[in-house]
C-alpha cells in the first residue's frame, strides 16, 4: 500500500531526501510524497522546489493539522535542530518514515531506527546499530561493529571505521576519516576532511589531520 509521505525542511537535504524517496518509489510505488513543510524556506529553497514541482504544504503545524496518518521524515541537516524538530513533531500522530535509496549497500545485522535517511552509494558493512533520525549522506562508509547515535549526521564520503560509537547528535563533516575503535562523544561536531585519532569529547569541535 502506497502512504503519504511529508518532509519537514526545503533545503538540500530535505531535496535530497525527495531523491531518496523517488529512487524507492521507481522499484516499487511506495510513498506519496504530499509535499514539504517549513517554517521558514528562503526565497531560494521556495524556487528550487517550485522548480521540482513540489508544493510547500506550509509550516510544521500543517503536518501536525493533517487528518490523514501522514509519515514523516526531517530533512534538516543541523543535528541540533533536526532533534528540535522531532521533540515538537514526537506527541502527534504521525510516524516517522525510514527511507533508505536502493543504491546503498547495506550489509547483515544492521539496524535502523525510525526518521533515519541513508542515501545512494552509502555503504554500512555488518553488526551496525543505526539510531533514529540520522542522515547518512552519498558515499559515506561505515564499518563494522560501530553504533550511531540518534540524530547523527555522516556528511558525504565520510568514513566511520570499525568498532566505532558515534555519540547521539553527533556531525562527521563531509571527507572525514575516523579511525577504528574511537568514540566520538554527544554533541560532538568532526571538521570536514578530519582524521580523527583519539576519542572526541562530548560538545567537542575537531578538525584537521590528526584532528584537534
Ligand atoms: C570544523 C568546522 C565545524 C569549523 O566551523 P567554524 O567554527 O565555523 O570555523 P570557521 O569557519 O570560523 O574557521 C575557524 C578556523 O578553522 C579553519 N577551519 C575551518 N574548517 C576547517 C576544517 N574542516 N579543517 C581545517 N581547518 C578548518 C578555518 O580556516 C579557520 O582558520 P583560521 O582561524 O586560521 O582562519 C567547519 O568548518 C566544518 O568543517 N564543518 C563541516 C561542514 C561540512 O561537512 N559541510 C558539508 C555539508 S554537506
Amino acid at each position: 500500500m502506497v502512504e503519504p509521505l511529508v518532509i519537514v525542511g526545503a533545503g538540500g537535504f530535505g531535496r535530497e531526501t525527495a531523491d531518496v524517496v523517488e529512487a524507492i518509489n521507481a522499484i516499487a510505488p511506495t510513498w506519496e510524497l504530499l509535499g514539504f513543510v517549513d517554517d521558514a524556506p528562503s526565497d531560494v529553497n521556495l524556487e528550487r522546489l517550485a522548480a521540482r514541482g513540489y508544493d510547500l504544504l506550509g509550516g510544521t503545524d500543517h503536518l501536525v493539522s493533517l487528518d490523514n496518518c501522514a509519515h514523516y521524515v526531517i530533512g534538516v541537516g543541523c543535528p541540533r535542530a533536526r532533534r528540535a524538530v522531532a521533540d515538537r513533531l514526537r506527541c502527534g500522530r504521525h510516524v516517522p518514515a525510514t527511507l533508505v535509496h536502493p543504491a546503498a549497500t547495506i550489509g547483515s545485522a544492521v539496524s535502523i531506527g525510525e526518521g533515519t535517511v541513508i542515501c545512494a552509494g552509502a555503504r554500512l558493512t555488518t553488526n551496525i546499530a543505526v539510531g533514529r533520525h540520522v542522515h547518512v549522506n552519498p558515499s559515506a562508509t561505515v564499518g563494522h561493529d560501530t553504533t550511531l547515535g540518534d540524530f547523527v549526521s555522516l556528511n558525504p564520503a565520510s568514513s566511520i571505521s570499525g568498532d566505532c560509537v558515534i555519540g547521539a547528535g553527533s556531525l562527521v563533516g563531509v571527507g572525514a576519516v575516523v579511525l577504528n575503535q574511537l568514540r566520538v562523544g554527544e554533541d560532538a561536531t568532526v571538521g570536514a576532511s578530519a582524521c580523527v585519532v583519539r576519542d572526541v569529547l562530548d560538545g567537542a569541535t575537531v578538525k584537521g589531520v590528526p584532528a584537534r
